[in-house]
């Protein structure tokens, strides 16, 4: 069915080489919480409407090859290489090749904006829709509004244009709201445009910005959104700008767990994913560090110092210690893992115990192959134990401290690989009594 709001298609500007990155990296690539930035600005335009299919065309250019390699496994994803970086205009110009004939909403964001929601792009797009606009440009009013685009506003406060910094007068430079960097368009009222811009500004290139201009000398309407979280139009330009936005989103997630009723009883040392769930009356304890996707349940008890590494479950009422590593592992509930252990791509049921020390090797270094191994419910595992995958331990075993399991063991066995315990009565006396006779030598 045909409906005016949802019929978006996005262009993501990634061309750009990020000098201030000082990396080998196209910048996009560069990672929060695992992620690239790209990824995460993808996959915040295909939540604006989960259920349609929104078609996003990325611009690509520095790094080309590796950023659409990565990029291959979102299927509403294509990529346009931008040869020559000739400016954000000419970038959208590449694009609109593949928009020829789109009678719609081109949605236009970049892809080094990792904080951006999808529920504001939603809002905005809804406004342009509402205000039957040609062009809308996103802008927030920050305090320090240094190296943004500046917006410009005539006396009815209909916006005029944008002044990127480098080309802004004194009175310009004075105006605290800026240029999002994040645009919708009315495409087949606009679309000509991005034959028509000039690159007759100081740093010659063709700027996308300029369409506010050219709506207004065409009899074209053009309005801001104006968005209150100044946090989402944080582009990222350099790694400091990197772990900021970390941080941010990392602030934002815990204040979320904790409405939800999760305590977090240090923020400062815990760094929690976008991408994990937890139930409510979970504690999670100082430096705790959970990465990934993840489900944690109700009523666990999470740290301290310990590191989630994506693909966990944790059931309710199940305890995760210090110095205990997890990675694509399933956990029923009422299980403990208390202290010193790794458990990676491993199956443990409900109810199971596991001692201190106990490692899951899951990883033979010459095949590079992981295998997988279950512990079903009750299991108890006793101290600095090996489960060398693949191995099934059925209901109830018991393995004795110390033991390397490398076999399948049957329900409510004990299993040992220990060597018996020996006991030599008296040795340390006649060792004691030997090296005396050596002195007396
Ligand atoms: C741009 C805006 C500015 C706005 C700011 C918001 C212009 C002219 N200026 O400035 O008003 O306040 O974003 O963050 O648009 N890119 C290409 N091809 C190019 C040039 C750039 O794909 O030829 C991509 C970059 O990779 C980047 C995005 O476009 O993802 C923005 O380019 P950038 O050079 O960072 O623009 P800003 O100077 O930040
Ligand atoms: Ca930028």
């Amino acid at each position: 069915m045909y409906n005016s709001k949802t019929n978006v298609k996005a262009i993501i500007l990634a061309a750009g080489k990020g000098t201030r990155m000082k990396s080998d990296m196209p910048k996009v690539l560069h990672e929060i919480f695992s992620k690239p930035l790209i990824a995460r600005v993808v996959e915040t335009i295909e939540n604006i409407y989960p259920d349609n299919d929104t078609k996003s065309i990325v611009v690509v250019g520095h790094g080309a090859d590796v950023v659409k390699d990565y990029l291959k496994k979102y299927k509403n994803v294509s990529c346009v290489l931008q040869k020559e970086q000739l400016g954000t205009g000419h970038a959208v110009f590449v694009a609109a090749e593949e928009l020829k004939d789109f009678c719609g909403t081109v949605l236009i964001a970049c892809g080094d904006t990792p904080l951006l929601k999808s529920a504001t792009l939603k809002k905005m797009l809804e406004y342009h829709i509402d205000k039957n606009a040609d062009v809308t440009v996103m802008s927030a009013v920050l305090d320090n509004p240094f190296g943004y685009g500046r917006v410009v506003r005539a006396q009815d406060s209909s916006i005029e244009g944008i002044v990127e910094q480098k080309d802004a007068n004194e009175e310009q430079k004075a105006i605290k709201e800026i240029n999002a960097g994040v645009y919708c368009l009315n495409w087949q009222s606009v679309k000509s445009a991005f034959l028509e811009l000039k690159n007759n500004n100081s740093q010659g290139e063709y700027y996308l910005t300029d369409i506010v201009e050219w709506a207004k000398s065409n009899n074209k309407k053009a309005f801001a959104y104006t968005i209150d979280n100044i946090n989402e139009t944080l582009g990222i330009n350099s790694r400091a700008q990197l772990a900021e936005a970390a941080r941010i989103m990392k602030e934002e997630k815990l204040g979320e767990l904790m409405d939800e009723g999760v305590t977090i009883v240090d923020p400062i040392t815990t760094s929690i994913s976008p991408e994990t769930k937890i139930g409510r009356d979970t504690i999670i304890y100082p430096n705790t560090y959970i990465n990934g996707t993840n489900k944690i349940g109700s009523h666990c008890k999470i740290g301290p110092f310990s590191h989630l590494r994506g693909d966990v479950e944790v059931g309710d009422y199940s305890k995760v210690g210090n110095f205990v590593e997890l990675k694509n592992a399933k956990i029923g509930s009422h299980t403990n893992l208390s202290h010193l252990t790794y458990a990676g791509d491993a199956t443990i049921g409900s109810n199971v115990n596991i001692g201190a020390g106990t490692i899951f090797a899951n990883y033979n270094s010459i095949t590079k192959e992981k295998k997988r191994s279950t512990l079903k419910d009750g299991v108890s595992i006793g101290s600095n134990c090996v489960i060398v995958a693949p191995v099934e331990l059925e209901e109830n075993v018991f393995a004795g401290a110390g033991s390397v399991i490398t076999k399948n063991v049957q329900k409510d066995s004990l299993v040992l690989t220990r060597s018996a315990q020996k006991e030599y009565p008296n040795w340390v006396i006649k060792q004691k009594n030997l090296l005396n006779k050596k002195g007396e030598e």
